[in-house]
């Protein structure tokens, strides 16, 4: 009696934790990645979240719904699917603003311009290389 009441237990925790398990995965929000991202296209560049955070630039300074409302990390945190993030999934060749639809256009605007102007007093990289290049980055998490 006792043997088959601890097995019903047992077999009873199991199937809790693995649905428990399952149903968190689902459900998973959306957060900032820890690790550096990188923005694909012709021209690749990597991404760190986590430097840009440790300055207090928030979400929004970034992400922006169809009308151009900010995002912040609730807003993203409730969205079901990354790809709504993804920058060209609205800035593509159907944009309504022909100056916004190209990724040289948006990404600069969006990063260069920043960094040229400046957040809380401390300057970004602006040159082609600082930002265009993985090869220096990756050297220096080797040493
Ligand atoms: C602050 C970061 C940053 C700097 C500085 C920067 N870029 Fe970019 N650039 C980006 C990002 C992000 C993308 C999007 C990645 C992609 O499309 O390959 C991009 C895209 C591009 C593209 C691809 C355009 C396309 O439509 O496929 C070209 C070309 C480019 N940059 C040239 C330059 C040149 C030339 C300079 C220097 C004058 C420069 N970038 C400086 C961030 C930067
Ligand atoms: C300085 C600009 C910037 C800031 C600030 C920023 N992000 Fe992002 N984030 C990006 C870019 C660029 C991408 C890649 C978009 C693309 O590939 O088109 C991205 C992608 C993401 C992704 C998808 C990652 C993946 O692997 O596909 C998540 C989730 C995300 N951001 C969450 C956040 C949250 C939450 C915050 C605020 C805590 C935040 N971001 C702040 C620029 C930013
Ligand atoms: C859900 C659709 C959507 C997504 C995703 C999106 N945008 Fe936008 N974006 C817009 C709209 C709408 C506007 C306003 C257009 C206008 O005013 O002509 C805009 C405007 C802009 C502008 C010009 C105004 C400004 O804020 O400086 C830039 C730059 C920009 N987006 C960059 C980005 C970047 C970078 C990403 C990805 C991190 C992104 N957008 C993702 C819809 C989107
Ligand atoms: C709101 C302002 C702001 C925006 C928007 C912004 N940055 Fe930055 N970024 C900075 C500042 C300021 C620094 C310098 C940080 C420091 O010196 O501690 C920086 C640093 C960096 C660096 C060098 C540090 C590192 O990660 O190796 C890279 C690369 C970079 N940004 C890429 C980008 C890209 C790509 C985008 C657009 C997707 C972007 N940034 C958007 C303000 C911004």
């Amino acid at each position: 009696m006792k043997t088959t009441t601890t097995i019903a237990a047992v077999v009873t925790t199991v199937i809790g934790l693995a649905l428990g398990i399952t149903a968190v995965q689902a459900g998973d929000p959306l957060k900032a990645p820890t690790e550096p991202i990188t923005i694909a296209g012709k021209k690749p560049v990597e991404f760190d979240h986590a430097v840009h955070r440790e300055l207090g630039v928030a979400c929004a300074a970034c992400h922006h719904d169809e009308g151009h409302n900010p995002r912040t990390a609730e807003d993203i945190a409730a969205l079901a699917d990354r790809a709504a993030l993804q920058c060209a999934s609205c800035h593509n060749d159907e944009f309504a603003n022909p100056k916004l639809q190209g990724r040289k256009d948006i990404f600069h605007a969006n990063c260069r311009e920043c960094h040229k102007a400046g957040f809380n007093d401390k300057k970004g990289p602006t040159g082609c290389n600082d930002c265009h290049t993985k090869k220096k980055r990756k050297a220096i998490e080797g040493c």
